[in-house]
């Protein structure tokens, strides 16, 4: 069994594209050796981001990133044993979140109402910020 989890945050202020390579470079590298795959989203001030893998290897994933200061607020949205990954073979997919569209989301939601979450919030990276972080990084 998979355990897949979602969450909403909200961004520390400061937070630059230079932060947002050292947060997605820190978080691809621990994915990767923990067979974490991910999604994450950011717009405005707001983080969303799924999480999947094993068990206890979710949990240490998300403890890390409960540590991290550059964001806080959470909302978790979801954390339930799925029977597949929505992102197999990807430590960390990096897209652009529609804030507009998250507004409505508070509390949780079953893990079969998420795909079609992801598909109304989040589309893919913008060029200009792509460049941005891969100059920071
Ligand atoms: C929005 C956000 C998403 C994060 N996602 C992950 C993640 O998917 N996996 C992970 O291990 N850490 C994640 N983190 C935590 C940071 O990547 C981690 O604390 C940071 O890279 C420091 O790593 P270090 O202790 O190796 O320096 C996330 C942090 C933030 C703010």
């Amino acid at each position: 069994m998979i355990r897949q989890l979602c969450y909403l945050s909200t961004m520390s202020k400061g937070l630059d594209g230079t932060g947002l390579a050292r947060v997605t470079s820190g978080a691809l590298r621990f994915n990767e050796t923990m067979q974490i795959t991910s999604l994450l989203a950011f717009g405005g001030d707001m983080f969303f981001q799924v999480i999947e893998g094993p068990r206890d290897n979710v949990a240490a994933a998300f403890a890390r990133i409960c540590r991290d200061p550059r964001h806080h607020s959470f909302r978790l949205l979801q954390d339930e044993a799925v029977a597949g990954r929505d992102f197999e073979f990807c430590p960390l997919v990096v897209r652009t979140l529609d804030t507009s569209a998250i507004a409505g989301l508070d509390g949780l939601v079953s893990a079969s109402a998420i795909p079609a979450i992801i598909a109304g919030i989040v589309s893919p990276f913008g060029s200009t910020l792509l460049k941005q972080m891969a100059k920071a990084a």
